[in-house]
């Protein structure tokens, strides 16, 4: 039997089993790509090391849906090492066990069996402090906790990974105190920081200034969790490995891109947080414009993380900067009701339609509109990608008095839910006829055997643990999405322009579809069918 840290093979194959399968043929079935990542991962340095995480915030939202979720996904895969501690450290007083039972819940939800679950608990303790920066806490839960794992471990190497789920305020404290306190000595340390990074480019630069002061960037990991979201992980692979699409991914065939997300709820408890920062900051600058990025992108030099991200940031640079001519705004009705929300006068949009210009050769003239709004009529973000009329296409033309006028063939690109990418076509209609109609072509994940589709969060941690940063946000691209952004943002604030109202749970401001429409010079409404 091979054995990995004193541990067996036998017991990572039983776990990665009951992850896919009850039954012991049906293993056989499990794709061999996702065997071969195992197999991969087990052979890699840091599997064989010690690992120390270190979730700071540990007591709040984003620990609890999202972070320790993640983990214990990470830990039933069987992809963190079998050495291994997470502490959570936050500034409300909780015992280890206290900390323990508020996690429980979380994970349950995730369906993961209880034993592992408990397992997982096990490794989980719990560290207090005064404030983000506060030293002496800091020294004690290293000193006290994590050292002492480390070196029961009797591994040479332990790494150290520290997880910020806190508010932007802190992260130049939390980095500091990391700094001078937290790095390990021993193996690498990693550093994840939360969005929003700044709320324009004078608070992105002093953010950068102060974490540049204290690590280099390969110690950063500014995670955006849309890049880790399966449709766009499989951008990259579905562009440029497909040869056909490379002639037509331009001006010359594309009439119009257009981004949309859109949440069924409000603010949710958030109030306090959203009014602040709105959905641009929340959602446009960062999750929107990155997914437009890897779609208008040149193709990479190669598959390195800085050659991914070297041709993401020459889109940003080939982009105008907006204004507030550049946008339509709306507020939800009952938006400022939230108790969170002080400022009852509060022009914060929560839904957004910017129109993105990239000046460059591929794509001068093409609007590429970013769409975000919550409390919409449903949950769903895609890409929908209009291509030009066919020219001179007799049939089309003929039939042109009873059906759509030179209907354009569309693709849809949806990251969530049920992931797909779908084209939606001119075909003949079967039969005697003549007369064009519609035909959909569909890809859709869930039709896929076998299939494991982990949550982004889990997929961006496993990069973070393998030192894999092409799906993360690189200083230069953020500084860059900030000046695109950031006088609009800027005016929006100084003009105290009124947002557009519209009813909770509709589909935007009333004007939003002639806006659409005289945007993206279409005249027939942007919608394909899935
Ligand atoms: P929370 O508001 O829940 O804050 C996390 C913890 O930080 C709290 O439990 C609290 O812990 C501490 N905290 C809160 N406010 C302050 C403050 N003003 N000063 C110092 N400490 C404070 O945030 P989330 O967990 O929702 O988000 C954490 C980060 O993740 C943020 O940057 C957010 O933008 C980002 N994010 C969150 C998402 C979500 O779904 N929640 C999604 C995507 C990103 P204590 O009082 O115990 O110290
Ligand atoms: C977060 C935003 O970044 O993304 C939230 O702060 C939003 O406001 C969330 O709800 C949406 O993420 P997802 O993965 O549910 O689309």
């Amino acid at each position: 039997m091979t054995t990995v840290n004193g541990g067996s093979y036998m017991h990572v194959t039983s776990r990665l089993s009951s992850q896919f399968s009850s039954n012991e043929d049906d293993v056989l079935d499990v794709s061999s790509a996702t065997n071969s990542i195992h197999e991969a991962i087990s052979q890699e340095s840091w599997y064989q090391q010690t690992l120390s995480v270190v979730v700071v915030g540990a007591s709040g939202d984003l620990a609890k849906k999202k972070t320790y979720p993640s983990l214990l996904k990470l830990f039933e895969e069987n992809l963190l090492p079998a050495d291994g501690i997470i502490y959570g450290y936050a500034r409300s007083r909780k015992s280890h066990e206290e900390f323990r039972r508020h996690l429980l819940p979380h994970l349950k939800k995730t369906g993961t069996n209880e034993i592992i679950v408990k397992d997982f608990l096990s490794k989980c303790y719990y560290h207090s402090g005064k404030t983000y920066g506060d030293k002496s806490a800091y020294a004690d839960m290293i000193g006290d906790g994590l050292v002492p794992f480390e070196e029961s471990t009797k591994n040479t190497v332990s790494n150290r990974l520290f997880y910020l789920a806190v508010p932007p305020d802190v992260f130049g404290e939390s980095g500091v105190v990391i700094k001078t306190h937290g790095m390990s000595t021993t193996g690498w340390t990693r550093v994840v920081i939360e969005k929003p990074f700044g709320q324009d480019l004078e608070s992105c630069d002093a953010l950068l200034q102060t974490l540049s002061e204290n690590f280099e960037e390969h110690h950063l990991y500014r995670i955006d969790h849309y890049l880790g979201k399966e449709i766009v992980q499989n951008m990259l692979m579905f562009r440029f490995s497909n040869s056909f699409w490379e002639p037509i991914w331009n001006s010359d065939t594309i009439e119009s891109v257009v981004i949309t997300f859109k949440e069924p709820f409000g603010t949710d408890g958030r109030g306090g947080y959203f009014d602040k920062y709105g959905i641009i900051r929340d959602i446009l600058q960062n999750h929107l414009l990155q997914v437009a990025t890897l779609f208008a992108m040149e193709p990479p030099k190669n598959e390195d993380a800085d050659a991914i991200r070297d041709a993401k940031v020459e889109v940003l640079k080939s982009m105008e900067i907006l204004s507030l001519q550049d946008c339509l705004l709306g507020q939800y009705d009952g938006y400022s009701d939230d108790p969170t929300i002080t400022n009852k006068d509060t022009n914060c949009p929560t839904y957004a339609a910017i129109r993105c210009k990239i000046n460059n050769p591929r794509w001068k003239g093409v609007p590429f509109i970013l769409q975000a709004g919550k409390a919409m009529d449903e949950k769903v973000c895609d890409i929908q990608v209009r291509f030009k009329p066919a020219k001179s296409f007799p049939s089309m033309r003929r039939s042109s008095k009873n059906f759509l006028e030179n209907a354009p063939a569309e693709m849809v690109m949806r990251l969530q839910p049920d992931p797909c990418i779908s084209l939606n076509l001119n075909i003949k209609s079967p039969g005697f006829s003549t007369m064009p109609t519609r035909g959909n072509m569909v890809m859709r994940y869930e039709d896929m055997p076998n299939l494991s589709n982990p949550d982004a969060y889990t997929r961006l941690l496993l990069d973070v643990i393998r030192g894999k940063q092409g799906s993360f946000v690189r200083d230069d691209e953020l500084r860059f999405s900030w000046q695109i952004f950031t006088p609009l943002l800027h005016a929006i604030d100084d003009t105290k322009v009124r947002p557009l109202p519209y009813r909770f749970g509709s589909s935007g401001p009333a004007n939003r579809e002639a806006w659409m429409a005289e945007t993206t010079k279409s005249v027939l409404p942007l919608q394909a069918s899935l």
